[in-house]
């Protein structure tokens, strides 16, 4: 039997000012009318029982998440009680399901990406779900358009086929720009999809080769876990060990080291929407490339630029090109479109509430 884990703990900040610290991407109406974590549990409902999806959140969010997703049992919203990434979410997600659940292949998945195509995408889960069965980490790769440093890339011997299990020779998690084009060059790459597949067994002895320190504060948390608590009193119970974690992604700590990761390479349509400049991907634009969101906008002149209001006033541009617009109740950002990445600069000079 499947069972999920849902990564919720972000915080997306390259979303400001849509997202604030209570309210990250995953929470947000980006794409459609429901949030994306909303979305992406819904995607998964066909395939996996509610019972049997876990989200991992922090303290900060757990309300907001709850409230979301109100069907999935209140033992299943894992709170983190700080902020250590990934692989202490994982490493603490999977410790919680393979004591309710022994023998169970994990799917984990972020809770901010945009699927087109969803049938196709559970069949692949599916697929990866009994390889997963025959041993290892499965990875779900994606064909490379441009030299993005935000992703991991997968680097495969070349021959491998869109669903078909292929083994992986290294896992290298965001390479320089340098590094990012020579991969998309060699033809043998592929993206990370930010989704894991495998047996709890399988993943808790590569924290234990590879993250032993993460390994041995799992096994403390383990008799805390047993305990039959669950959210904000677990949450408490962890935090000693939680202080303890090293802050560092699932990528870095694991995938980069193991040498059991096997990638099937897919195209179900997927978008990380790392930040604003994503959406001209993802919504219709005018016959100037601008892309205009919650608002009556006037632009004379303006060219692709990126414009997203609160459907209380009119945006008018003129003779402005490549910016990102973005009207709040209580901020406006404009920024140039290549500085979008970099908004969380703007985070320390914000109110602490913001
Ligand atoms: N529970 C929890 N706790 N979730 C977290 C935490 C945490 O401490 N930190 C991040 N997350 C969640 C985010 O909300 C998101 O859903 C997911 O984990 C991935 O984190 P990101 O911070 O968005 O990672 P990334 O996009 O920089 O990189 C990862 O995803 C790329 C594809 O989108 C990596 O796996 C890359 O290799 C991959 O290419
Ligand atoms: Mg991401």
């Amino acid at each position: 039997m499947l069972t999920a884990f849902i990564m919720a703990g972000g915080s997306g900040q390259r979303f400001w000012p849509l997202s604030r610290n209570n309210k990250p991407k995953q929470l947000l109406k980006l794409i459609s009318e429901k949030s994306m974590i909303r979305e992406t549990v819904d995607r998964i409902l066909p395939i996996i029982p509610a019972e049997r999806i876990f989200i991992g959140t922090n303290i900060i969010q757990a309300d907001s998440v709850k409230n979301e997703l109100p069907f999935i049992p209140e033992e299943n919203i894992i709170i983190e009680p700080l902020f250590k990434d990934t692989a202490a979410a994982i490493g603490y997600g999977t410790m919680i399901i393979d004591n309710k659940y022994k023998e169970s292949e994990i799917i984990v998945l972020a809770s901010d990406h945009l699927i087109k195509n969803e049938e196709n995408f559970r069949k692949r889960l599916q697929s990866a779900a009994e390889e997963a069965k025959k041993g290892g980490i499965i990875t779900l790769g994606i064909k490379p358009s441009r030299p993005e440093t935000g992703y991991g890339y997968i680097e495969t011997n070349g021959e491998c086929y869109i669903g078909e299990p292929a083994p992986v020779k290294r896992f290298w998690e965001k390479p320089n720009l340098e590094r990012a084009e020579e991969y998309v060059a060699a033809g043998n790459y592929l993206w990370n999809s930010g989704m894991f597949i495998f047996s709890s067994e399988v993943m808790l002895s590569s924290i234990e080769k590879y993250m032993p320190k993460h390994y041995s504060i799992l096994c403390n948390i383990k008799n805390k876990i047993c305990t039959g608590k669950y959210g904000l009193e677990l949450s408490e119970l962890v935090r000693e060990d939680f202080e303890k974690f090293e802050k560092i992604s699932i990528d870095f700590g694991v995938m980069e080291k193991s040498n059991n990761i096997k990638v099937i390479p897919v195209d179900f349509g997927w978008n990380d929407i790392g930040s604003f400049p994503a959406l001209d991907e993802i919504f219709p634009c005018d016959e100037n490339g601008n892309v205009v969101k919650n608002t009556h906008a006037i632009n004379i002149n303006s060219k692709n630029n990126i414009i997203i209001g609160n459907n209380k006033k009119i945006i008018a541009t003129l003779g402005v090109k490549d910016l990102v617009i973005v009207e709040t109740d209580d901020a406006l950002l404009v920024c140039d479109k290549n500085s979008a990445q970099q908004i969380k600069k703007l985070m320390p000079f914000l109110p602490k509430d913001n």
